[in-house]
């Protein structure tokens, strides 16, 4: 018999459900939230009430979607955290009232786990090309930037991460410093392909370790800009491509100098990469690169999978479910995480 896992994500601003079967993806529908453009990023409140009132036609599409009814899933999964708190709630209390009036068991999971799984979600007619264990993920996102090691679907290892803010902060910050709009990472990353990444140098850290740190270079970005706007008022809008494109190369260079020593400490040359800002094309590319270079097997995950979603959270519930983990009704939503 078949396996159908219901996967809920509602950690951020995303409401979203998918459904697989037995590993492979049957739907996976998401519903953004406009309602936050006016105040250049996510307000958590009005987050809340957008995804009450969107979870249930988004479940309902997700079944309808995937042809099958509810009585026919075998289990729920479900963001349990990190995220914002009011909008976990949303996501979590469903889960639950929908196990129980199904009577079928829920599992929890954490939305760090989906991202650096998200290798792993079959699709019909398509290969799945998905790393061998054990693996190194560079997790990037707006609230993480960190390098994990995985040795299996349930085990992890952080062995590096920001000592202050995430790399999707350092891209959202400095794009709306340089009055570019939000969210900064798509905005910068689309300027950056008609700009000239060597037209600028910004600082880097010397963080020692496997750590990262990415306030220096925002800072770098602040003061660039703010004395050269004192000799020519225009000097942004003239220059934005350069700025952005020299911003980003410098964001990736420091992403992969610890990766590729992640990668000398460990042995590793399995390489994936997960969260919203590996959706960056100057980052998908030189990962590619450095793969060659290097003899990495390289992953990256199809573009609808590198921002929230709950296909990935559906994915990591099943693995948890074949191990035999049932969450508990007493369960509540984590706005952190510090582990795996
Ligand atoms: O994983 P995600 O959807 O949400 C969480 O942070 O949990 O990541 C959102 C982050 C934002 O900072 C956004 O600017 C960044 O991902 N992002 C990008 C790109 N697309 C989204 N950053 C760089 N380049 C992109 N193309």
């Amino acid at each position: 018999m078949s396996d159908y896992i219901l996967g809920i994500e509602s950690s951020c601003d995303d409401t979203s459900a998918a459904v697989i079967k037995d590993g492979f993806l049957m739907s996976n529908v998401i519903a953004g939230q406009q309602v936050h453009k006016d105040y250049g990023g996510v307000v958590p409140e009005l987050a809340s009430r957008a995804h009450e009132q969107n979870i249930v036609p988004v479940v309902s599409q997700a079944l309808a979607k995937a042809g099958i009814k509810p009585t026919d899933l075998t289990a729920i999964a479900f963001t349990r955290g990190p995220g914002l708190l009011g909008s976990l709630l949303v996501g979590t209390s469903f889960a639950k009232a929908l196990g129980v009036a199904l009577n079928i068991p829920i599992v929890m999971v954490n939305h760090l786990q989906g991202h650096i799984l998200a290798d792993f979600i079959k699709q019909p007619e398509k290969e799945n090309m998905h790393p061998s264990f054990p693996y190194l993920c560079l997790l990037v996102s707006g609230g993480n930037s960190q390098i994990v090691r995985v040795d299996n679907p349930l085990n992890y290892e952080i062995l590096g991460q920001t000592i202050d803010d995430a790399v999707g902060e350092a891209f959202d910050k400095c794009s709306k410093m340089m009055g570019l709009g939000y969210p900064g990472g798509p905005i910068i990353d689309k300027l950056a392909k008609l700009g000239d990444p060597d037209r600028f140098q910004f600082a880097k850290p010397q963080i020692p370790g496997l750590d990262y740190s990415f306030s220096g270079v925002k800072t770098s970005l602040l003061y660039f800009v703010r004395d050269q706007l004192k000799e020519d008022p225009d000097f942004m809008e003239k220059n934005k491509e350069d700025i952005c494109a020299s911003f980003q190369k410098t964001l990736i260079d420091i992403l992969l100098s610890k990766l590729i020593k992640a990668a000398k400490q460990t042995g590793i040359r399995e390489i994936t990469i997960g969260g919203g800002v590996s959706a960056n094309s100057g980052l998908r590319n030189r990962i590619e690169e450095e793969g060659r270079n290097r003899g990495w097997n390289t992953y990256l995950p199809e573009f609808k999978f590198t921002t929230d979603n709950a296909a990935m959270i559906a994915i990591a519930g099943y693995f948890h479910y074949l191990h035999g983990e049932r969450t508990p009704l007493d369960v509540a939503p984590v706005s952190r995480i510090a582990d795996f």
